[in-house]
């Protein structure tokens, strides 16, 4: 167990009755890493460094990570780099998702179960960072989340273009017949030119921001490109942050509250965020032990306007957001609206880190103001109905507003793979007004998948279709966009509602009103309940685990022993 009374590399010493033998034998092995007793008095910072092959947006890391050590030494403590669980977003299947929880588990084991004062988690890859939060919330050592930093924009004939929205976009023009085999693989060089996580609005840069938001980044580190000094001394100044937090006692348990969750979903709001850090946030406030739930981030939703102008809800990048100050003048912009009284990592509160911020400067168009938003209230809208009865969201800012009130016959499809197979069948009987909807892809179902943007059927893509409503329990990538329902709740594979939706079902969506039904009689639904059964259970493994124990979306989607 902790024994938070004892420092450095005596913590939670496993004695097994000879102390001094267990004590003697740590200092032993740490001599052969070349550490004397000079070294040992230090506060011992570990730093959770992410890195791997597989994720290329952590490519930049290794240099992140010995910035970290020099704040560190600086500061007086004793730098200690371990590995853990890297999760390439883009290229672990069958979707990075059913791993983050298997990262959290592990982070906040290694950290509990090694002799650190102190963490600092390096990540910044979609999942990495729910996953280190949701780590750091749970083992309750002094935590400094720091984010890899996002790619700088590549530029392809004159237009520039980033991942992952450009990525869909082009490639939604190639399915369209307007880009040709040679335009795309060109493309293709042009959306990710430099380390660093994808630099639109989506779930990385979202979860940067909303480290930074919630107190447990330093200000101002959220948005530095990895590629630049800024970056590498958001790393010094974690390092130095971190030996401090240490000597303090500043706990996660001090940081992540009530308040600075709201405050976390008023920027996500601001941002036109990623619909991912919904459930990250809902799985950060369960294992806080905060009473937070979709009702709450309605209530903070129906009064915080959209003032980011980043893709997939304007037309920015986060680098552009860098150079008009970040997070910190965003903050200083949404003022009015936040708990200032909450400590953040650093030490002092929200207060004390906005006083010597200014509004945002007038030269730029990438952060706007209370008086003057990008766009309306309500950028996500949590929805509930027949067909979601513990509730669904909807990225409002990124959809088609003539499709935000829609009534329509459902096209069902069972799973990705029957997407993947039927979509683009000549004979799908789909017509503009459809809505596609897609199950079996909720937590336990399928992982959640970032299967919820079904492609629009290409012979109506091929017709100038850009958007059609769509509904699943699956997510989507917060570079998506469209008029795209996801996170029904509970979800099809646990007998929720949307696994008794047949072809031809008339569906009402209403954004404003809050409202996802499905216009089927009782009866009728109690009937199809008597013949469904569920998919089948996984037979063992990480698989099963994860079938046995995660929670709905509406939970966070976390473990239930969490
Ligand atoms: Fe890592 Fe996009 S692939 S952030
Ligand atoms: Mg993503």
């Amino acid at each position: 167990m902790d024994q938070p009374d004892v420092r450095g590399v005596d913590r939670g010493l496993t004695s097994y009755g000879d102390e001094g033998f267990s004590r003697f034998l740590r200092r032993a092995f740490l001599a052969s890493a070349g550490f004397d007793e000079v070294d040992l008095d230090r506060p011992v910072v570990g730093i959770a460094d992410t890195s791997g092959g597989f994720t290329t947006c952590h490519r930049e890391m290794p240099q992140l990570v010995k910035a970290v050590e020099r704040g560190v030494l600086e500061a007086g403590g004793l730098p200690v780099v371990f590995p853990a669980m890297s999760l390439p977003e883009i290229l672990m299947s069958p979707t990075s998702m059913l791993f983050r929880n298997l990262a959290a588990l592990e982070t906040e084991e290694l950290v509990r179960a090694q002799p650190m004062d102190a963490v600092v988690l390096a990540g910044g890859c979609d999942k990495t960072v729910p996953a280190q939060l949701m780590a750091a919330v749970s083992a309750d050592i002094p935590a400094v989340q720091l984010v890899a930093g996002s790619m700088l924009t590549g530029t392809w004939r004159g237009t520039r273009l980033g991942a992952c929205t450009d990525c869909r976009s082009m490639w939604a023009r190639h399915r369209a017949g307007e880009l040709d085999g040679d335009d795309i693989a060109d493309v293709r060089g042009a959306l990710a030119t430099t380390g660093g996580t994808c630099m639109v609005m989506g779930t990385a840069s979202t979860m940067a921001c909303l480290s930074e938001a919630l107190g447990m980044s330093p200000a101002g580190t959220a948005t530095a490109p990895a590629p630049t000094g800024d970056r590498l001394r958001a790393g010094v100044r974690s390092g130095r942050v971190a030996v401090e937090a240490a000597l303090e006692g500043r706990r996660p348990s001090s940081i992540v509250t009530a308040g600075a969750l709201a405050n976390a979903v008023t920027v996500l709001l601001a941002l036109g965020g990623s619909t991912n850090a919904v459930i990250h946030l809902l799985a950060v406030a369960r294992r806080a032990g905060v009473p937070f739930g979709l009702d709450d981030l309605s209530r903070i939703a129906s009064r915080v306007p959209l003032l980011v102008d980043c893709k997939p809800s304007g037309v920015g990048y986060m680098e552009d957001l860098h150079r008009a100050g970040g997070v910190p003048v965003l903050m200083k912009a949404l003022e009015p609206l936040l708990d200032l009284d909450v400590p953040v990592i650093e030490g002092g509160t929200l207060r004390d880190r906005l006083a010597g911020v200014t509004p945002p400067p007038d030269w730029q168009t990438t952060i706007r103001t209370l008086d003057g938003p990008l766009g309306p209230t309500g950028a996500l809208a949590v929805l509930r109905g027949s067909l979601a009865p513990d509730g669904a969201v909807i990225k409002r800012s990124a959809a088609s507003p003539a499709l935000l009130k829609h009534e329509g016959p459902a096209v069902v499809f069972e799973s990705p793979e029957d997407v993947a197979r039927r979509i683009d069948d000549p004979d799908l009987p789909v017509t503009p007004a459809s809505v596609l909807v897609l199950r079996n892809a909720g937590p336990v179902g399928g992982g959640m998948p970032e299967a919820g943007s079904v492609p629009i059927p290409a012979k109506l893509a091929r017709n100038g279709v850009r958007d059609m409503v769509r509904v699943s329990d699956a997510r989507m990538s917060g570079t998506a966009y469209g008029t795209v329902v996801l996170h029904v709740s509970p979800e099809a594979a646990v007998g929720g509602p949307l696994a008794l939706v047949r072809d031809g079902d008339l569906i009402r969506l209403d954004a404003a009103a809050g409202e996802l039904s499905l216009l089927v009689e009782p009866e009728e639904l109690a009937r199809r309940r008597e013949q469904w059964t569920p998919p089948r259970t996984p037979e063992r493994g990480w698989r099963r685990l994860y079938h046995d124990h995660v929670l709905q979306a509406h939970e966070g989607a976390d473990f239930d022993v969490c």
